[in-house]
């Protein structure tokens, strides 16, 4: 499948934090004459940081159906059974049917994405991922006309989560997205972290990542996609609406009820690590931005 992204960054691109600020600045300058390449721009942009430990990424998670604890997922997460898998494509699309995941493996290209990673609780990572644009197994499916949104679902299998016998949120997980947000190139399906196959606990073996909303976004372990033209439900705003919104995109300048959102901490960081100013829409407001043109985004949360 063709390689089109211009981001493609490798762990030799990161960018030291203040290399990053200093860079902006500097930036800040060029960019109203115009003087910054796209490709600066976007690099300096979506790698403010050195990638978390593959510890860190994989001991700290927030996967309920195994637990509410931080390291509950990493702990209890190797009862799913993730071989074989099926994936569900259906809804406004030429292709319905079963995918499995070795067929889903052979027909996309793997390649790695560090991004940056926001929690809606105000803690944040930077992850090396590997994957594939969600829009090249949506190209697969083929989206038919009329189609606006995409519902993502999460497996439900009470032998295997014990998390779901706790009513925390409405089973199964779901999410979803605008057909433009899915179709993004920076949206991407993970199958990797580090290069190694993603662990259960990060949502083996297949999962989300919408690297400029926030975390919950980004949904696990996947056995359904839908093609719709209406805006699907979402478990944290089913669960809490006046807290978490459809959108949900990083946002320092819209706090949620409870706590601020404009700055957060690096996991990894020690104890006594500065908090770090939260960057619009997480640091990718060139790519994303042009998405919401003329939206309120206080409203539309
Ligand atoms: N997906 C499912 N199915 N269940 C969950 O509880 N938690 C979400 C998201 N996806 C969650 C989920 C939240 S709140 C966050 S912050 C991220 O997963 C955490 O991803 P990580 O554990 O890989 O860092």
């Amino acid at each position: 499948m063709a390689h089109r992204w211009k981001n493609n960054l490798t762990r030799a691109d990161a960018t030291p934090y203040e290399a990053f600020l200093n860079r902006r600045q500097l930036m800040g300058g060029a960019l109203g004459l115009g003087l910054v390449g796209a490709a600066g721009m976007a690099r300096a942009q979506a790698i403010p940081l050195e990638p978390n430990s593959y510890e860190d990424i994989t001991q700290y998670n927030n996967y309920y159906e195994f637990g509410t604890g931080k390291g509950d997922p990493a702990r209890n997460a190797h009862t799913l059974t993730t071989d074989p898998w099926t994936v569900v494509i259906d809804g406004m699309v030429d292709n319905p049917g079963d995918y499995s995941m070795a067929q889903i493996m052979e027909a996309m290209t793997i390649e790695e994405r560090i991004y940056r990673f926001r929690c809606v609780e105000a803690w944040s990572m930077v992850i090396p991922w590997n994957g594939f644009e969600l829009a090249d197994l949506l190209n697969l499916a083929g989206v038919q006309e009329g189609g606006k949104y995409v519902a993502f679902e999460t497996a439900l299998r009470p032998d295997e989560m014990p998390g779901v016998r706790f009513p925390v949120l409405d089973w199964p997980y779901v999410e979803g997205l605008r057909l433009d947000e899915a179709m993004h190139p920076l949206t991407i399906m993970a199958t990797g972290i580090y290069d190694k196959p993603i662990p259960n606990q990060n949502g083996a073996p297949m999962r989300l990542v919408v690297p400029w909303k926030y975390g919950f976004k980004s949904i696990k372990s996947i056995v359904r996609i839908t093609v719709t033209d209406q805006e699907p439900p979402t478990s944290w705003n089913k669960a809490n609406g006046r807290e978490y919104g459809f959108y949900s995109n990083v946002n320092p300048e819209v706090d949620h009820p409870r706590w601020s959102q404009a700055t957060e901490r690096a996991v990894g960081g020690g104890l006594f690590a500065k908090r770090q100013p939260t960057l619009m829409f997480n640091g990718y407001e060139t790519e994303v931005a042009s998405l919401y043109d003329g939206m309120d985004l206080r409203a539309n949360y």
